[in-house]
C-alpha cells in the first residue's frame, strides 16, 4: 500500500525507522532517526511520536529515543528462537563454566549469523558478538557452520556476492570458502582463526533438530593461540544435549 508522496508504504517507513537501531546504536535523536531512515523531518517526528505512544519506542529524559520494552516483550514472547535459547541455556552454561571462554548460540537469518545468546566471564577475552547482533557467514565460525549445512541456493547466493575482508585471515575467495565448507562437513566443526578479529579464534559445532537439519551453531571464542581441541569435546557434548532436549520438549 503506497500512501506517502514518495510512494513507500507505512510498513516500509516503520521498518526503516526501527532498523536505524543497531546493537551499537541504541539511542538516537528523532532527527538522526529521520536522516538514517531517509525520511523528511515531519514524517520522522510523526512516526516516532506514534511509536512512542504505542510503547514500541521510548524516550529518555533528554527526549532521545530507544527501542521500547513493549517491542522487546512482543518480539521475544512469540519468537521460536526463544524456545531454542531456553533449551540451550543450561548446556551453554556448562560449556562456559568448563571452557571459561565466551560461549554463544547463533541461527541463520537473512544470509547472516544472528546471535541468540552469549555467555561470558568478566575476564573473558575479546569478542565482537552481541546478543541480537549479526556476523557475516563466511567470516565467523558459527557462520561457516551454518553456511556449510545450508541449502545450495543460499550457499551460491552468499558466495556470488563480494565477500568482505575483515582481517588478513578472512577467506574471501569463493574457492577457499567452498573448500572450507566441505572440510567443515567432513570433520563436523569449524575453526576460524583470526577470520573476524585478529586476536581470536572461533570454534563452532552444528546443532540439529530431530530430522537431522542443522538449526543453529554453538561456538566458543578463544584467544587466538589456543588449540581448538581444548573446547571441542565440551561443544560436542553440549550440542548433543541440546539436540536431545529439543526432541524431549517438542
Ligand atoms: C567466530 O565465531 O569465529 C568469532 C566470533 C566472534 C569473535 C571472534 C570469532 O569475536
Amino acid at each position: 500500500m503506497a500512501n506517502s508522496t514518495s510512494g513507500d508504504s507505512v510498513t516500509d517507513r516503520l521498518v526503516r525507522v526501527l532498523e536505524t537501531f543497531t546493537p551499537t546504536r541504541t539511542v538516537q535523536t528523532t532527527a538522526e532517526i529521520g536522516r538514517r531512515a531517509g525520511l523528511p523531518s515531519s514524517s520522522a517526528h510523526r512516526i516516532v511520536g506514534e511509536l512512542v505512544e504505542a510503547g514500541l519506542l521510548e524516550r529518555d529524559d533528554q527526549r532521545r529515543v530507544r527501542i521500547g520494552m513493549r517491542l522487546w516483550e512482543l518480539a521475544t514472547r512469540s519468537s521460536h528462537a526463544l524456545r531454542l535459547r531456553q533449551v540451550a541455556l543450561p548446556f551453554m552454561e556448562r560449556v562456559q563454566a568448563r571452557v571459561r571462554e565466551h560461549t554463544q548460540l547463533a541461527i541463520l537469518e537473512q544470509d547472516e549469523a544472528l546471535f541468540l545468546e552469549r555467555l561470558s566471564d568478566a575476564d573473558s577475552g575479546a569478542n565482537i558478538t552481541r546478543v541480537a547482533g549479526r556476523l557475516p557467514l563466511h567470516a565467523s565460525s558459527s557462520g561457516l557452520v551454518l553456511l556449510s549445512y545450508a541449502d545450495r541456493d543460499l550457499q551460491e547466493r552468499v558466495l556470488s556476492a563480494p565477500l568482505q575482508r575483515l582481517t588478513d585471515a578472512t577467506l574471501v575467495a569463493p574457492t577457499d570458502v567452498r573448500r572450507k565448507l566441505s572440510e567443515i562437513r567432513l570433520v563436523g566443526y569449524a575453526v576460524a582463526p583470526g577470520y573476524i578479529e585478529t586476536v581470536s579464534t572461533g570454534v563452532a559445532v552444528p546443532v540439529r533438530e530431530g530430522s537431522g537439519v542443522v538449526i543453529a551453531a554453538l561456538s566458543v571464542v578463544l584467544p587466538r593461540g589456543t588449540a581448538p581441541e581444548s573446547a571441542l569435546p565440551e561443544l560436542r557434548h553440549a550440542a548433543a544435549g541440546i539436540e536431545n532436549a529439543l526432541v524431549r520438549h517438542r
